[in-house]
């Protein structure tokens, strides 16, 4: 009988024990399950938080690992990470593709209110072999060392343009001219050659735009341009007082769905920045081929402090704006006359200009001076 107990306890012990070693057991694999997952969580969450605007577009079926906008991430109670799928308008830019991952409201506000709505959409696009050889070649003499290398491409921390900065880069004290969206850079190269005493700044967001324009600036071996991957109204932000002598923005992104056109580079801040910027009598020269744009151009310039608008052509506008696909809806609408500008003389024939021509559109150029405040 007492054996029978202490074999039963014997037996009972070993069933507890097997227990407690099971639970252990259990315990440390659901750990390291818990920090594997989170280990990926942080892995996926900084490689997107790197690329300050992550683009997931979906494209034939696969994720074209471009683009804009801020990754949407969340980490949840339950650890489920979740990347929510907004469309994204299609742009110069970007026009195949379809969707991106984007943390921005319905309206194209931005869901999170430290985060900036930004006037593009970027792509991690491939440098063929010979932008990747001019890039290669050329990055070390024309582009300046001053992006945070991050997504939204701001200004690193602490740097300033200012006319110390501009003298110990270009040599000189000569005029400065800052173009806004480069693009490929046929226009802002072809001024730095026709104009070597002038120095030139070409802003450009996208990769193959800067290294395209680095090749064509370093063939010619000029020595008056430089190029800077930013955002431009972050440089702006930090731009001294007076050292610019012009800023042009040709053929800026439409953004033209309606939602979107606060993502439009042409706005009040940057206005007040660039106004800031420039010496006195210094101007902001800008052209599209999109009526719309045109509309949102003098609504933001034409009454604004310390601007004058030098045009001397009156040009017939609806006063409403349109969206998407509605451009025709403008002609039934009442129209008022604005003034614009001649087509400025000092600039090249871009591809954007030319494809806004072939498609009948008028171009709309606007000349604004910064006067005294
Ligand atoms: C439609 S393209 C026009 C390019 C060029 N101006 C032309 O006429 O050929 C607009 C360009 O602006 C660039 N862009 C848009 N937002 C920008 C920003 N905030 N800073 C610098 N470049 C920007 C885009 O990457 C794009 O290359």
């Amino acid at each position: 009988m007492v054996a029978h107990t202490s074999e039963g306890h014997c037996c009972w012990g070993i069933a507890a024990l097997a227990i407690v070693r099971l639970a252990f057991e259990y315990r440390v694999l659901y750990w390291s399950m818990v920090e594997s997952r989170q280990s990926l969580f942080r892995e996926v969450s900084d490689s997107l938080a790197n690329q300050p605007a992550w683009h997931g577009g979906w494209h034939n079926g696969r994720i074209a690992n471009s683009y804009s906008g801020i990754s949407n991430l969340d980490e949840r109670p339950s650890s489920i990470m979740t990347v929510t799928q907004v469309p994204v308008e299609p742009t110069h830019n970007n026009p195949d593709v379809e969707h991106a991952v984007e943390h921005v409201d319905d309206d194209g506000a931005p869901s999170h209110p430290l985060h900036k709505v930004l006037s593009f959409v970027r792509r991690s696009a491939r440098l063929d072999a010979r932008l990747q050889r001019a890039w290669d070649n050329y990055a070390d003499t024309y582009l300046l060392d001053i992006a945070a290398g991050n997504g939204p491409l701001d200004v690193r921390e602490g740097f300033s343009l200012t006319k110390a900065y501009i003298h110990s880069i270009w040599g000189n004290d000569n005029p400065l001219i800052v173009e806004i969206g480069t693009g490929q850079g046929e226009n802002v190269v072809a001024a730095a050659a026709a104009h070597p005493e002038i120095n030139f700044l070409a802003l450009e967001v996208y990769d193959p735009g800067v290294a395209h324009t680095l090749l064509l600036a370093g063939k010619q071996n000029l020595t008056n341009i430089r190029i800077a991957q930013v955002n431009a109204a972050e440089l702006f932000k930090v731009t001294e007082t007076g050292v610019l002598a012009e800023v042009w923005t040709f053929f800026p992104d439409p953004w033209p769905k309606k939602k979107h056109h606060k993502r439009r580079i042409v706005q009040p801040a940057l206005a007040d920045n660039i106004h800031h910027a420039l010496r006195q009598d210094g101007v902001w020269r800008i052209a599209t081929d999109i009526e719309d744009y045109a509309l949102h151009v003098h609504e933001v310039m034409d009454h604004r402090e310390g601007w004058e608008n030098l045009g001397t052509v009156a040009v017939s506008l609806p006063l409403e704006h349109v969206g998407k696909g509605n451009a025709d809806m403008a002609d039934g609408m009442p129209h008022a006359d604005f003034i614009e500008s001649e087509r400025f003389e000092g600039r090249v024939l871009t591809n954007f200009e030319k494809k806004g021509i072939d498609a009948g559109r008028v171009i709309h150029d606007f000349t604004y001076r910064a006067n005294a405040l």
